[in-house]
């Protein structure tokens, strides 16, 4: 049985880039916004003091686009403190009140979108499709959480004895900790943000130091939808002392994080180590993805969604595609294609409309695609290195590459960039294929190519992924539709954007009256 989980809701649609018109006045819009851009932590009554940090353009490292000043250990205890407070009374607010403001806050958003794709091109370095496509993912969370807590907090009466009255309610579990990642500084940011005030949360919101400019700004955002600023509160600042100050604290009730697996860990461990009530943590981490294509497969499609999964915002996304499997009888033939193809790739400013991929996000990311490709360099076989434009010097930019491996063994971690590793597998190795898949301990996202049914019928019930794309790019999920995050190694769960998310933020009571 299927049943439609958006029947009062409908995803934004974004601009269309078609429109000579509509692409003049975006152009227009987006002049505006060239900041610069300041930060810092929103916590009322506290007095920050702090070093100011420069955040520099990671397309042009030369260009300065903002500063943001670090939370200190006061500002710290002080949300802390604040979030306590403030929490019972954002409790009591009807779940209907809440999703209001949630609904106003993504209005606020999809009219200021030019401000936030700016944004996102300037300190995240996002290509404009990723910049609108970032806005409407996080307008589209904005109004699936506030659709959600319509429907979830509504109570539920349940049927008992003559003479008594059964209701079960969910309320928010405390203060929630929201850490999120640079890679969708506001999407993830905000999709975090919402669920947990949807659900009856005070939220303290910790964005990645990469990323703290797009952050402040949402969070103001929710303000001016109407979230009191005790309710949500924002604090930059570096994982060693914020992130790990906020996880080991008696307070903090659930934490929902994005990022590596590493640190998943050591969140859990520090909120186990807590002499406070078990906490809960709500984690998507990382993957090890990779895209199975047997000879049935249309190689024109295969090589776009491969190029589409493995490239898109140069590879920084926990969904890529980092491993192409693809059967031996095409596998030449492909990868002749797949360099051929990698060689169109223009690779460069992000600000450009013409341009398919931008920087990596910062130097440090960079060291680690170089390091890995000199590695690859010298134990694989290079099938094709992109172009790189020859405006790109001053960034932090690493062109796409793609290399043929022997095993899945050279691989022993996930590469968070635009690298495409390509392994050839026999007809009869299918199995030993997803077997190695599964050992990996990873499970986000999996691309299938075929044309044979039984084949992907077969691979999508035995591999251990969250989200299974076939014959399409496994890209993009979007809200309500498809609902995405992993399992063992890549996440917790349950799937952001989808119906169960909502519900890991809350606690449930029961209430029996005698009547
Ligand atoms: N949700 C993103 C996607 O599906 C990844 O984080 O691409």
């Amino acid at each position: 049985l299927l049943r439609s989980q958006n029947h009062d809701r409908t995803n934004s649609m974004g601009i269309n880039f078609a429109d000579d018109n509509t692409l003049k006045a975006l152009a227009a819009q987006l002049d505006q916004y060239t900041g610069p851009w300041q930060a810092t932590a929103l916590v009322p009554g506290a007095q920050p003091t702090g070093t100011a940090v420069t955040v520099t353009n990671p397309a042009d490292r030369r260009q300065q686009v903002g500063s943001w000043t670090p939370a200190d250990a006061a500002t710290v205890e002080r949300a802390l403190a604040n979030a306590v407070a403030a929490q019972p009374g954002w409790n009591a607010t009807p779940a209907a009140g809440r999703a209001a403001i949630l609904e106003k806050a993504a209005e606020l958003l999809e009219a200021q979108t030019a401000k936030y794709m700016a944004l996102c091109t300037a300190e995240a370095g996002k290509s404009l499709p990723d910049g609108i496509a970032e806005v409407r993912e996080a307008v589209d969370f904005l109004r699936y959480y506030a659709m959600q807590a319509r429907e979830k907090f509504a109570d539920v009466a349940l049927p008992g004895p003559t003479g008594e009255s059964n209701v079960l309610q969910l309320h928010g579990r405390g203060v929630f900790v929201c850490i999120s990642p640079w890679n969708f500084p506001l999407a993830i940011f905000l999709g975090q943000v919402a669920a947990a005030l949807a659900a009856g949360n005070s939220v303290i919101a910790k964005p990645a130091e990469q990323t703290t400019l797009i952050g402040f700004e949402a969070v103001k955002l929710l303000h001016e939808a109407g979230i009191p600023a005790d309710v949500l509160q924002y604090l930059p600042g570096d994982g060693a002392t914020v992130g790990a100050a906020l996880t080991a604290d008696a307070r903090v009730a659930g934490v929902a994080f994005t990022g590596s697996t590493e640190t998943a860990r050591a969140i859990n461990r520090a909120m186990a180590a807590r002499d406070a009530a078990i906490g809960v943590l709500i984690a998507e981490t990382g993957g090890q993805n990779a895209l199975i294509a047997d000879s049935s497969s249309l190689p024109e499609q295969l090589v776009k969604d491969a190029i589409g999964s493995a490239f898109t915002s140069a590879g920084q996304r926990c969904s890529a595609a980092r491993v192409l499997f693809v059967q031996e009888d095409i596998a030449d033939k492909v990868m002749t294609m797949l360099a051929g193809a990698m060689a169109e790739l223009k690779v460069g400013n992000p600000a450009l409309l013409a341009t398919d991929v931008g920087p990596v996000i910062d130097a440090d990311a960079l060291a680690i695609l170089d390091a890995h490709a000199k590695r690859m360099d010298a134990e694989a076989r290079l099938i094709a290195a992109a172009p790189l434009d020859a405006d790109a010097a001053n960034g932090s930019f690493f062109a796409p590459r793609a290399y043929e491996l022997g095993s899945l063994a050279q691989l022993q971690r996930e590469v968070f960039g635009p690298v495409l590793h390509v392994i050839r597998f026999k007809g009869d190795q299918l199995q030993a294929v997803i077997d190695q898949i599964n050992a990996t301990g990873y499970g986000l996202t999996l691309g299938v190519h075929s044309r044979v049914d039984s084949t992907i019928e077969h691979i999508s019930r035995s591999i251990n992924v969250g989200n299974v794309y076939i014959n399409r790019n496994q890209i993009g999920a979007v809200v309500g539709v498809q609902p995405f995050g992993g399992q063992g190694l890549s996440g917790t769960g349950p799937k952001a954007g989808g119906p169960h998310y909502l519900t890991r933020f809350t606690t449930e009571k029961t209430v029996t009256v005698n009547t």
